[in-house]
């Protein structure tokens, strides 16, 4: 079992959206018995509260049901349990490194490294735009999704 955590500041918005794409391409390729999920955020305002509803509607869009997910915050055990941890953006990575046990250092990284059409680093915060932000989440994390995906397959 390989498991991936995916980590972004509220968790309502991003890594929801990366989670759920993430696990819709890994159950397309056969692999949902093999790869454990799951997304968190390194702040606590959203715990136990629906994706931002903007998130919902955008995945919605392009066949993405998100709405079982509850926001969750990271936790000091993460670090042990999780294979990657990969953050939406820098900040979030310095906030993860900072809480990191060394031994478990190199399990972590930019989850956008992962991407194959898109240069960007980071998954651009979109809580205080418009929804042409949520849908370039989505353009983000689809890709990535698709690079992790084969990267896994050659893992297990
Ligand atoms: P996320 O977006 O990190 O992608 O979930 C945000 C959600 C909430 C807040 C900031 C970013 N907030 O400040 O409440």
């Amino acid at each position: 079992m390989i498991r991936v955590l995916l980590v972004c500041l509220g968790n309502i918005c991003r890594s929801p959206t990366a989670e759920t794409v993430f696990r819709s391409k890994i159950d397309k390729a056969g692999l949902s018995n093999s790869v454990d999920i799951v997304s968190c955020g390194t702040a606590g305002y959203h715990i136990g509260e629906s994706p931002d509803s903007r998130s919902q509607a955008a995945a919605k869009g392009r066949g993405y049901d998100m709405s079982a997910l509850r926001g969750r915050q990271i936790q000091n055990d993460d670090f042990e349990c999780f294979d990657f941890i990969l953050a939406m953006d820098e900040s979030n990575l310095l906030e993860l490194k900072q809480r990191c046990p060394k031994q478990y250092i190199t399990k972590l990284g930019l989850f956008l490294t992962y991407a194959g059409s898109y240069q960007e680093t980071e998954v651009p915060d979109p809580y205080y735009g418009g929804q042409q932000g949520f849908s370039h989440v989505l353009d983000l994390v689809e890709d990535a999704s698709e690079g992790l995906v084969e990267v896994i397959k050659a893992r297990l």
